[in-house]
């Protein structure tokens, strides 16, 4: 005990100060809210607010402004400034989609109508940023016919019944203003609610002389009198941060003044919120206003490039989703705040309670928020669920779905800073080949260019692009190249010199120019804002420009916050000038996407028409925003060979999942510093439930592609690489899913469970699409066994061995290196395809095994989502489609068809997949009565006539221990385009 409580400290030790030496994220290159004059300002508004009896929010509607036409509420709100005797215009209104979903924007009537004055001669816009809309949201908008406003028994409010058989209602307080969400008569969620709606409207800078002691100040009376003193010598101290603001020897020249937007929105009830991704904590979001266990700090959204970021922290990072959700038993609920400046997030729970004298034991608990924005519109949506796919297919439906992605996409990527050369490339390739493990993409970081000049190739490492690309495609693998928006500012570079002479790249806050470090050294940043600036960077693309890309080459956009290496925060100053005189400041959390749009549509452009057949464009990014799920995949940035970061991967995809982006993974093995080999092999077996599968390292680190890490490690790496691809068909069919109905790729608890209050904070655990399949990656050092948390009353299966599980329970499962706990859950039907290939690509014709897995129920089923993985066609109806349905009251298996429609491709495509055919099906938990039965019977149904029946053997394997039984049906050959019944009775 002592030898190994010895050991056990050393390893910790060794263990501490590498995770001690490496984790260092430098705090001060990023505010805190407290650095951020707006976050600081609504902060102290909250304390002010929630500190004093019987608070008025100084904002009401104006009754004799109220007008509802066709599904839209407009009206005006009336702000009563609290130091002067000001009153402000608030162009109200309150949309309604026939969706069920609600919509309340908030303007400002000067700045929209451009009365107001800008300082420092700023060229910039007046108006509050209202484009958001025009990047974010693509459908969903049609207005609600069924909208009604009703009697309002009170004058006092306003009331507006819609949704799904007008079960929702909107009570629209006239004063102070504010707005409560019911559905089913029951309150969900409420607007101002806790009055810290705030709108900073545009004031004149008047330089004031050092305030003197008035006379009288003394009789004044302590009470009432003394809060307003109160917070008008707050308000008198903040305003050092209306105006021009300084941070790390930046100063933001802040010509519009103070423009936040702020408001708190309550979800009574409501025990977890999840969402507003991209950060480093847990699933179910934590208190954000101090105290044990809770964050210091609200969370916070400003793309950033935070070099080496830390676990646990509210701290922003590469992409904002401004998307929450509100989840108890049975009912989800949620919000969009679609704004696309600086953001900041408190989160707070009250407990209320039936009887005081409980002290909260028993009592209910409810979810506050207050959302914090330093520009633009305010600009809420508002989701009633019930369900978790309700809230997510709505905002889906607003935001567009995911990209369904070529296949290859979905498969392993294999990418490090830097393949050297292009032999280099070939070797590796070669390699993969040699060891028989499967990868479809290799993937070319920054140094492959002529120094640090995107579009070009370094001519003395990477003198043969189009050899090195056409070795690849011999096994249909692929090639990613970065193209970061950062252009070299160098002569002789036609690309900077175009842009330049074009006037395409973001200027500086006097209008010219904007010109910042990055890794070429100074750079000019493309301005993927302006419509001439997309158009161009669309050019630059076409394989006569960017020559040496080819038809497999597919791009990865980083950087592109975008990150400034002397950039305030390491990013773009916030008075920088885009297209059409926004400030970055307005736009800055949308930068990346609008990139990654340019992007996509140029690989789309590059393609003659007659080739439009292998075409879907693959964009990797790092930056995002809503709606940046319609574009391509994204990655969690720049995390660290470390167990911790590798825990937190799950955590963090499961909430990219449920925020309308599933299409996302971390770099396995970690960016920075090198693995153990175990935790390599540990973090490879997690990838392969990433959606996105993507190894990666640092140009510090050394060598890690799979063949090198040696016996057992590259055996189990290689098993944990098969696995994926033999499940590639049931991704694909996720993927597919998730491009239709915006449901996750991998699901967490509460999403697959949504009445198992003991499972809404898990977040350890996935669920692979709707398959059943439940994967719980090992992430701790030396750990051997897993403990699976199983939600409810069914029977699981381990995927290996079919050893039995009963839910509900935590149950454990044996994880020693070589075994991913991965279990079945009782009811399903899983496709895979078996045979070990070089790449997806090879896999096409392969035939496929289906693994129906009976329950408690004894009934089962799946579905199967198949086309060429590649081009467009599949919108043309050259797709397969097919629901599984195993009776148990009929003994039958059978096969559905799923295809909504046909069209001008289905034949063709359906000949080609003639020869595809189920060469096994495996049935575990097979019932008793199987037993000694010989054979099953077959009958399919082709050019829509039967074929008869024919008969298949059947191997029945008895229980064993806790192993289920289970049988085999081999070659039962039936196409997996067609119809076909295999009878068990
Ligand atoms: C890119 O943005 C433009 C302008 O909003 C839009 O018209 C276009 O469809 C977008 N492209 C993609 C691929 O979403």
């Amino acid at each position: 005990m002592a030898r190994r409580w010895a050991s056990f400290l050393l390893s910790c030790l060794a263990i501490c100060s590498l995770v001690t030496l490496a984790v260092t994220v430098k705090h001060e290159n990023f505010k805190t809210c407290a650095q951020s004059g707006f976050c600081k300002r609504n902060r102290a508004y909250a304390d002010t607010a929630l500190s004093t009896t019987n608070w008025a929010s100084p904002y009401s509607l104006d009754p004799t402004s109220v007008k509802f036409d066709r599904g839209i509420l407009t009206g005006t709100v009336i702000k009563q400034t609290i130091n002067t005797d000001e009153t402000v215009r608030l162009p109200l209104t309150i949309a309604f989609y026939e969706s069920g979903v609600a919509r309340v924007t908030i303007d400002e009537e000067k700045r929209q109508k451009g009365e107001i004055e800008l300082r420092h001669n700023s060229k910039a816009k007046k108006q509050r940023y209202n484009e958001a809309e025009q990047w974010a949201i693509v459908g969903g908008t049609k207005l609600s016919t069924g909208a009604a406003t009703g009697n309002s028994a009170e004058q006092s409010t306003t009331r507006v019944s819609y949704g799904p058989a007008s079960a929702f209602e909107a009570i629209i307080r006239h004063s102070p203003f504010g707005v409560e969400f019911k559905r089913g008569g029951e309150t969900h969620i409420k607007l101002n609610d806790r009055g810290l709606l705030n709108v900073e409207h545009w004031r004149p800078k008047i330089d004031k002389p050092e305030p003197e002691k008035k006379e009288g100040d003394e009789e004044k009376k302590e009470g009432e009198e003394a809060v307003v003193a109160e917070s008008e010598k707050d308000a008198a101290e903040d305003e050092g941060t209306w105006w021009d603001e300084s941070f790390g020897g930046n100063t933001d020249s802040k010509p519009r003044g103070p423009e936040a937007v702020a408001l708190d929105v309550s979800f009574p009830g409501y025990q977890h919120v999840y969402g507003v991704a991209e950060h480093a904590g847990p699933l179910s979001l934590k208190e954000t206003r101090g105290g044990e266990g809770k964050y210091d700090d609200p969370y916070r959204l400003y793309n950033s490039d935070v070099f080496e970021y830390e676990m646990d922290s509210p701290m922003t990072l590469y992409g904002a989703i401004p998307f929450m959700q509100a989840h108890k038993k049975d009912s989800t609920v949620g919000v969009l705040w679609l704004n696309a400046a600086e953001t900041w997030i408190d989160i707070t729970k009250s407990t209320t309670s039936a009887n005081p004298l409980s002290l909260g034991i028993g009592g209910t608990v409810s979810t506050n928020t207050h959302w914090i924005s330093e520009s633009g519109l305010l600009d809420i949506f508002v989701f009633l669920g019930p369900s978790p796919q309700d809230v997510i297919g709505s905002y889906s439906e607003l935001t567009g779905y995911t990209q369904l992605p070529q296949q290859f996409a979905i498969a392993y990527h294999q990418c490090r800073w830097n393949y050297v050369t292009d032999e280099d490339v070939k070797d590796v390739d070669r390699k993969f080949s040699r060891h028989k493990i499967p990868y479809d993409v290799i993937w070319l970081d920054i140094e492959y260019t002529e120094g640090k000049k995107y579009f070009t190739w370094d001519p003395m490492t990477f003198g043969d692009p189009l050899g090195m690309q056409k070795q690849l495609d011999e096994s249909e693998r692929k090639l990613v190249a970065i193209i970061d928006p950062h252009i070299k500012n160098e002569g002789n570079y036609p690309i900077v010199d175009e842009m330049k002479s074009k006037d395409l790249a973001v200027h500086n806050k006097d209008d010219s120019i904007y010109e910042g470090w990055c890794w070429p050294g100074s750079s000019y940043w493309i301005d993927c804002f302006s419509p001439r600036g997309r158009e161009w960077w669309k050019g630059l693309f076409r394989y006569d420009k960017f020559k040496g890309s080819a038809k497999n080459t597919f791009i990865w956009n980083d950087m592109n916050e975008p990150s400034v290496f002397n950039g305030p925060e390491t990013t773009m100053p916030k008075d920088n000038l885009h297209h059409d005189g926004w400030e970055h400041r307005d736009v800055h959390n949308l930068n990346g996407m609008t990139l990654v749009n340019a992007t996509y549509d140029a690989l789309l452009a590059r393609d003659k028409d007659e080739d439009k057949h292998h075409v879907r464009p693959f964009v990797l990014t790092r930056s995002f925003f809503s709606g940046s799920q319609r574009l391509g995949a994204m990655w969690t940035g720049d995390n660290q060979a470390a167990w911790p970061h590798l825990e937190a991967s799950i955590p963090m995809i499961l909430s990219m999942g449920i925020s309308g982006f599933p299409f996302s993974g971390a770099d396995v093995g970690g960016f920075f510093g090198n693995p153990s080999k175990e935790l390599l092999t540990r973090w490879y077996q997690a990838g392969a439930f990433y959606p996105f599968f993507r190894g990666h390292a640092h140009i510090d680190t050394r060598r890690r592609e799979p063949y090198l890490a040696g016996e057992p490690y590259t055996q189990i790496i290689t098993q944990a690489l098969r696995l994926r691809y033999s499940l590639l068909p049931a991704w694909y069919t996720a993927f597919h899913e998730a491009s239709t109905t915006g449901a996750p790729i991998v699901r967490p608890n509460y999403y697959v469970h949504p009445s198992d209050e003991k499972g809404f904070a898990i977040d350890d655990q996935l669920y692979l699409g709707s398959y059943g399949l439940l994967a719980k990656p090992v992430t701790k050092e030396g750990e051997v066994a897993q403990d699976i948390y199983l939600a409810d009353k069914e029977k699981y299966f381990d995927y290996f061995d079919y050893w039995m599980y009963e839910g509900p329970a935590t149950v454990s499962v044996a994880a020693p290196l070589e075994t991913i706990p991965l279990l079945m859950q009782g009811g399903h039907i899983i496709p895979r395809r078996e045979r070990p290939r070089r790449s997806s690509g090879l896999m096409r014709y392969d035939p496929f095994t289906l693994v129906v897995v009976l329950g408690n129920t004894g009934d089962a089923e799946g579905t199967l989502y198949l086309d060429d993985g590649a081009s467009f066609d599949y919108q043309d109806g050259a797709y397969i489609h097919r629901r599984f349905v195993y009776s148990a009251a009929m003994g039958t298996l059978s096969s559905e068809d799923l295809a909504v429609a046909t069209g001008s491709k289905t034949s063709a495509y359906l000949k080609e997949m003639e020869t595809v055919k189920v060469e096994k099906v495996i049935v575990v938990n097979a019932p008793e009565s199987w037993k000694g039965k010989a054979e099953v019977s077959i009958s399919e149904e082709l050019a829509g006539k039967s074929s008869g029946t024919r008969s298949v053997p059947l191997d029945w394997h008895a229980r064993e221990e806790g192993r289920a039984a289970w049988a085999v049906i081999r070659n039962p050959a039936v196409r997996i385009g067609s119809g076909w019944k295999i009878s068990f009775a």
